[in-house]
């Protein structure tokens, strides 16, 4: 293998910039030319490459974002769109293609890998951290930090007012930013998609605050919660509990940018390395995680499939502490 790529795609995530500067700074090491491809998969249908040197890769590992910028593609979903990001590579010459993303990502890839062979091999890249066969995912570690400085704001003026908020955290489909924000600020209840008993927890907590007279609680609930977010929940409070005024934010696109943390910039160079010696022994079609510190493989079909369970232990945190 003499010439490798790397791009970013989906929704961008903190420690993107760190993984990119890994992936290329490795690669030139090893002895191999590496190409960036611009705006995700739709930069590669369109052959938007630019060769990336080392300098191309200095002074970005402690910035949000990603240099290569990143896009939700429609078009690689069709045959012709992937059929023409194919002969985009070949005719660049590229022999392994490093893809930093979430699930829509990997989806993508492993369906392109099943009909070209060009060996692709992910990084997970989502705030979400939503994937299986990582303990945490790049951007993950930032956006619970940021919504957890958001929220420790929130609570001041909370208790200022004796005021109850919910406050809405990102996570498509997924609770895991809600629930380490929730137990980090000593929320009083939290609602994610993953727990069917959350409403009855919250209805539980309302009930006994109210009686013991505390006004001032602070709600997290994951976008993704079948309860139909912050808003809905507000209307439903408001109704029952007339007693508590009620205030809702919406934390939204704060999460996902900002400074990468430590762990962050860490986990993601070392994730960036590791997927070049991965491209390098061979593998395909993997995505690499870390694993009570150890790298892991696993396939991209079961990386996307099996959403990571919940550790029911930090629910009952929630309901613990608070
Ligand atoms: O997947 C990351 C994420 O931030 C989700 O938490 C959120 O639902 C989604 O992306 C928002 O995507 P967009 O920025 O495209 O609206």
């Amino acid at each position: 293998m003499k010439k490798i790529a790397v791009f970013t795609s989906g929704g961008d995530a903190p420690g993107m910039n760190a993984c990119i500067r890994a992936v290329v700074r490795t690669g030139l090491k090893k002895g191999l030319e590496v190409i960036g491809i611009k705006r995700g998969f739709q930069g590669m249908i369109d052959g938007d490459f630019v060769n990336m040197d080392s300098t191309s890769v200095s002074g970005i590992i402690h910035q949000g974002g990603t240099i290569l910028q990143s896009a939700r593609c429609d078009d690689f979903r069709s045959e012709a769109g992937r059929k023409k990001a194919f002969e985009q590579l070949k005719k660049a010459g590229i022999q392994g293609v490093i893809a930093i993303g979430g699930d829509g990502t990997f989806t993508g890839a492993s369906i392109f890998s099943k009909e070209y062979n060009i060996p692709f091999v992910g990084t997970p890249g989502t705030i979400d951290n939503d994937l299986n066969g990582t303990d945490f995912t790049i951007g993950y570690d930032t956006a619970i930090n940021t919504a957890m400085a958001a929220i420790d704001n929130i609570k001041d003026t909370a208790n200022a007012h004796n005021r109850l908020f919910i406050i809405e955290v990102m996570g498509r489909d997924a609770g895991f930013i809600a629930l380490r924000a929730a137990i980090a600020t000593g929320a009083e209840a939290v609602l994610i998609p993953e727990s069917k008993k959350d409403t009855k927890m919250l209805i539980h907590t309302l009930k006994i605050n109210q009686k013991i007279k505390k006004r001032a609680n602070i709600i997290i609930v994951a976008e993704g919660d079948e309860s139909g977010g912050a808003f809905k929940i507000a209307k439903k409070i408001k109704k029952s509990f007339p007693y508590f005024e009620t205030k809702v934010t919406i934390l939204g696109h704060i999460q996902r940018g900002g400074r990468p943390t430590c762990m962050e910039r860490v986990r993601a160079s070392r994730m960036g390395m590791e997927a070049v010696n991965a491209l390098l022994e061979g593998k395909s079609s993997v995505m690499i995680g870390q694993i009570h510190n150890n790298i892991v493989f696993t396939p991209f079909e079961k990386a996307i499939k099996h959403h990571q369970e919940i550790n029911p232990v930090l629910m009952e945190m929630v309901e613990m502490l608070s």
